[in-house]
Formats: structure tokens, C-alpha cells, sequence
């Protein structure tokens, strides 16, 4: 190893405190709901209030850190030597503070004299412009006063040169400039460049130029400049160890090295082998990363609880497939809380017997019903393969497909995530009708309205509509709150996920239950009413002249919207919302309990 994961994390927190950053520390993966993304899937996730202008809570402007992300929207390819279902970020931060002359250069000195990469060699692109945003000639023109030849800097439009949280609104975004370096000299041809398909050449991190809000139509500036920089560890790890397999850097070595000799086999040796170790070591990862979290989850059958299931079962399919035992994979899991991650996330090592627990029972659970589970799929292969037979003699024509109905019974009743059917099927030579699956879930969910949105959705989706009416919900909560507390009560914090909503507001007692009865009564007493949702945007001034309810009036642009319910509610805010309060179902306060000192909590559900 020419450098260790511990290294490349100190190295980058180094270099940029050295240039004044402070190192704010990794958050949690699990990420608030508030853009309606399940996980982290940015370093810069947890700091958009930051980036469109909210003061961080250090007082500074410059940040830096390594933070945890999970992307699962390519669960599918792991498996190969480059994709993970979690990696990590380094990042640093500039809030309105330095830009593009300070940022360029600074990436140009830690690429070329912490990591000793050759000025010549570098190529980087950046934005080319469109209508709404100039070409970055700025940025160029820098790149070059550093030194990089200018045959090596190429301008590319939005798709490569152009960063946001994709399906999200209220979220900030920017033009990029990316980084490459080629991994040998051995041109493949006399073009081959960055865009070479032989993969010469690899992308090893970007700063993004976040001087915009994405909203609803379109890209508006943001008061602040601001820098917002990526660079994948795991990537560079294996860039700067000359390696093309993610697999083989120290993070994983000691899991391969275990699954190696608990299952007498040679890492690399065997494709499906290699795959199958790729997959239970990246799965058992992320698994950990989630049930070890701050916030940590566990496997369920709704939101991010569901997807755990799926990365999880994932895992113990493969692993009951090459023949590693249940303590093989608890085995793998301990390696990883012990001697990968125990000084980087401490908290995995506190929280061990339990990560651990909570993955013994998946396995139990799992492997019982799959048992039952893989007898039900054989019959219904069998079943499809004797349709087939009969129908050849009528010319009607049978497709190796498992239907909607097959898989969505193998899903409720024997606990197949979708996925795994898929994945049998594809190995019997057969596909499955997923629109199918689709719907037959759709309407097991009209029946009985037990499984949220979301479960088809991947870390990364658009705002959730359970979401989206969580967020009209805690709007009605606020104003009914008022009626019952009192009108100085008022919203002190709120956090929304799929599946419920939370709300923190001044109270000096512990509500009682005629209150609270009162508090549901009323909300859905006018999601009954159907009141019209609507939205205005007008002066900030405004908005408090006519008292729409604001938190950090301060904090808000000068022009804001104003979101109406009929004429129960009025408050600022950036939604999104739906069109009328009949769409939310029965709202139901879940707990109510203290937050903090005079301060009380409320988590409430609509089902
Ligand atoms: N937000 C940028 C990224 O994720 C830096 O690549």
C-alpha cells in the first residue's frame, strides 16, 4: 500500500486546516427528509442550510471533513471492483468566503505537492456555459495561470459540468470544475483522452461553484458565493495506490482476507465467487454504517428501514449462496466495527453487540422465510414451465416471466424483496413483471394503508409524497396548536420523514390528552373541510404585515413565498405542498414529550 485510508483521511483534513478550515466531523447518513432524500448522498447534504445562507453553527465560513454517504440507486452493480453502496466523501466548504482563485489553487498545490501528481498530466474540465449561467472562463484562465496545459482543460455542458441534488427544489447547485489524471501513459489511441471509453483516464474529485438555488423553474442566484468540494475516498485510495479494484484497498483487504480462508477460495480467481464476496463485504459495510449511525435504523418494511432490508438480505442470499455461515458474515461485520472503522467512527465499537444483534435477527428471519420462500419461487417456475408445455400445443405463447401477483406474494407473505426475485429469476432464465409487482403493492397499500410510499425508491428520489403532506400536516399542527396552547406557540424545530412528522414548540407543561385530542380534532376537521393549498410570492415585508408564520425571519431571502390552507394557515416557507388538505388521510399524534426545557415534542403520523 503506498497509502492507507487513515493516511488519505488525515492528509486531506490536514492540508485544509492548514489553509483555515475547520474540520466539522462526519453527521449522521440517515439524512432529515427535509429534500426527500433517505440518506446522505452529498458531503454537502447536511450543510444546504449553510450553503443557501444560514450562519453554521461554528461561527466559520471555511469547513472541511470526511463524511458517510449512501447511495443505493446503484445497488444493482455492486459487485464489480468500483461500486459500494456506501463511501465517503472528503470535502471542504467555502459559505460565501473565498472562490474560484483560492480553490483552484488550492486543489492544484494538494494534487501535485501532497500527492505528487504531474502538472502536465492534470486535466480538468469546466462549465461551458448555457443561457441561464456564462461559460467559466474564470475558472479556466486560473487553471492555466497554475500551470495546466490548456489542451488539457475542455468546457462541457450541464450534464457533465453542472452539480445538484437531482429531483430536489430549494436546494443550492453550481457550475463544477472536475479533475482527471490519467492512470498510465498508454494512449489507446492517438485521441485518447478524458472521454476515452478505455477509462485511461479517471475522475478523481470536483469543486462546485454553489452560487444558485434550483427552484421549481428554474436556477435564481444565491446571496452567497459559495465552494462546495468533492472528492470520493475510496476512489482516490485506490488512484493513489495505483489500483483499479475498490476491493483491494485496506479498507476491505481484512474482509477478503477472512472470506478467503473461511470459504477456501481465491479472491479474483472466480467471477461469480468475486462477486458474490464484493457484494456481502460492500452490503455488511453499509449495513453496519446504517444500524451504527447516530440515527441508526433498522431492517422494516417501510422507508429507509426497508431499504436496509433489501441491502441486507442482498447479503445474506450471497452469503448462503457461496456457503459462508451466518457467524462468517457476523464475522465480517465485526471486522469491519473493529479493525477498519473503530478509530474513524467510534460509535460502531460502542454500539457493537447491538449492530450485531440486529443482524443476527435479520438472518434469523430471513433464512426462515427463505427457506419457505425458495420452495414457493420453484413452484412457480415449475408452474410457468408446464403453462409453457400445455400452450405449445395451441400455439398460445407463454413468456419465461414470473407475474405481479407471483412476486408480490413471494414479497408479502415470504419477505422477497423485489429484487432478490428478480435476481432468481434472471438465474433461472426467467424476468419478472416489475409494473406488474408495482401494482399489485399499490393496491395492497389502498387496502390497508400499512406501507408508506417510498419502498420503491432508491437513497436517491424526488420529494416523496408522504413527504410532501407531511409537510402541509405540520403547517395545520402549527396553527392548530395555537388554538389549543395558545397564539405565542409557534414552531421551535421540525423534521419530516416518509413516515411521520416531528414538531418542537414553547409549552410549559406536558400536554394532556383532552389537548391533544383537541389538537388532532381540529387538524383533521380541516383536512375534512379540503381546503385549497396555495402559494404567493410577494416581499418579505409583506409577508410578516400580513402575519404569515416565519421561524428566522432574518434568515429569509427578500422575496419569499407565502403558503396558504384555506384560511386556517399562512406561512413562509419553500413547500413543497399538496393542492388540497383532502389528500393527507387521518392524521394522529403518535408521542408527545419533552425536547428540552419548556420546550415539547410532538411526532405525529397520517394514515
Ligand atoms: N457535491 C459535490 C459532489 O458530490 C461536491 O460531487
Amino acid at each position: 500500500m503506498k497509502i492507507t485510508g487513515k493516511e488519505l483521511r488525515e492528509k486531506w483534513l490536514k492540508f485544509y486546516e492548514s489553509k483555515g478550515h475547520v474540520n466539522i466531523g462526519a453527521v449522521s447518513l440517515i439524512g432529515d427528509g427535509s429534500t426527500g432524500v433517505m440518506f446522505n448522498v452529498a458531503g454537502m447534504q447536511p450543510l444546504m442550510p449553510y450553503l443557501l445562507g444560514q450562519p453554521h453553527p461554528s461561527g466559520k465560513k471555511r469547513l472541511c471533513n470526511v463524511q458517510g454517504c449512501v447511495r443505493t440507486v446503484d445497488i444493482e452493480a455492486v459487485g464489480d471492483a468500483s461500486h459500494f453502496t456506501f463511501f465517503e466523501m472528503m470535502g471542504n466548504w467555502s459559505l460565501g468566503d473565498y472562490f474560484k482563485k483560492e480553490k483552484t489553487a488550492w486543489t492544484f498545490e494538494l494534487l501535485t505537492k501532497e500527492f505528487g501528481l504531474d502538472k502536465d498530466k492534470i486535466c480538468a474540465t469546466v462549465f461551458a456555459g448555457n443561457e441561464s449561467v456564462p461559460r467559466d472562463e474564470e475558472t479556466a484562465n486560473y487553471l492555466k495561470e497554475l500551470g495546466i496545459k490548456p489542451e488539457n482543460i475542455y468546457y462541457k455542458g450541464k450534464s457533465d459540468n453542472w452539480w445538484e441534488l437531482e429531483g430536489t427544489v430549494g436546494t443550492p447547485c453550481g457550475p463544477d470544475n472536475e479533475w482527471f489524471y490519467p492512470i498510465n501513459d498508454k494512449k489507446c489511441s492517438p485521441n485518447c483522452d478524458i472521454d476515452c471509453k478505455c477509462g485511461r483516464f479517471v475522475e478523481i474529485g470536483n469543486d462546485v461553484y454553489m452560487q444558485y438555488e434550483k427552484t421549481a423553474d428554474g436556477y435564481i442566484p444565491l446571496k452567497n458565493k459559495n465552494v462546495d468540494t468533492g472528492f470520493g475516498f475510496e476512489r482516490m485510495l485506490m488512484f493513489l495506490n495505483g489500483i483499479t479494484d475498490g476491493y483491494k484497498t485496506d479498507l476491505f483487504v481484512e474482509v477478503m482476507n477472512y472470506l478467503e480462508s473461511a470459504l477456501n477460495v481465491k479472491y479474483d480467481e472466480d467471477a461469480e465467487i468475486t462477486r458474490s464476496m464484493r457484494i456481502i463485504a460492500d452490503h455488511i459495510r453499509t449495513t453496519v454504517m446504517l444500524i451504527g449511525d447516530v440515527n441508526g435504523i433498522v431492517p422494516s418494511n417501510i422507508g429507509a428501514g426497508y431499504i436496509l432490508r433489501r441491502i441486507m438480505r442482498r447479503a445474506i442470499r450471497h452469503a448462503n449462496k457461496i456457503g459462508l455461515s451466518s457467524e462468517g458474515l457476523i464475522e465480517v461485520a465485526k471486522i469491519f466495527i473493529e479493525k477498519v472503522y473503530a478509530e474513524a467512527y467510534p460509535l460502531l465499537v460502542e454500539k457493537e453487540s447491538y449492530i450485531l444483534s440486529e443482524i443476527q435477527k435479520e438472518m434469523d428471519k430471513f433464512n426462515k422465510a427463505l427457506e419457505l420462500g425458495l420452495k414457493e419461487f420453484d413452484k412457480v417456475i415449475s408452474g410457468i414451465k408446464r403453462h409453457k408445455e400445455f400452450a405449445s400445443k395451441t400455439n398460445e405463447v407463454v413468456k419465461d416471466e414470473i407475474s405481479g401477483k407471483s412476486a408480490f406474494r413471494l414479497y408479502d407473505t415470504f419477505g422477497f424483496p423485489i429484487e432478490l426475485t428478480i435476481e432468481l429469476a434472471s438465474e433461472n432464465g426467467f424476468t419478472v413483471d416489475e409494473e406488474g409487482f408495482k401494482r399489485a403493492f399499490e393496491e395492497h397499500q389502498e387496502k390497508s394503508k400499512a406501507i408508506p410510499q417510498g419502498a420503491f425508491k432508491s437513497g436517491l428520489s424526488d420529494h416523496g409524497e408522504q413527504t410532501t403532506k407531511y409537510h402541509t400536516a405540520t403547517h395545520l399542527l402549527n396553527a392548530a396548536l395555537k388554538i389549543v396552547l395558545g397564539n405565542s406557540c409557534h414552531q421551535m424545530g421540525s423534521n419530516i420523514t416518509e413516515e411521520r412528522l416531528r414538531f418542537d414548540f414553547p409549552c410549559d407543561h406536558k400536554m394532556t390528552q383532552g389537548e391533544l385530542k383537541r389538537v388532532e380534532d381540529i387538524v383533521n376537521s380541516w383536512i375534512k373541510a379540503g381546503y385549497n393549498v396555495t402559494s404567493e410570492e410577494m416581499a418579505k415585508s409583506k409577508a410578516v404585515e400580513i402575519g404569515a408564520e416565519h421561524q428566522f425571519i432574518e434568515r429569509y431571502p427578500d422575496i419569499v413565498s407565502v403558503y396558504s390552507i384555506g384560511d386556517v394557515s399562512k406561512e413562509i416557507c419553500t413547500g413543497p405542498h399538496v393542492k388540497n388538505t383532502n389528500e393527507l388521510g387521518h392524521f394522529k399524534i403518535v408521542k408527545e414529550e419533552s425536547s428540552s426545557a419548556g420546550v415539547r415534542r410532538i411526532k405525529a403520523i397520517l394514515e
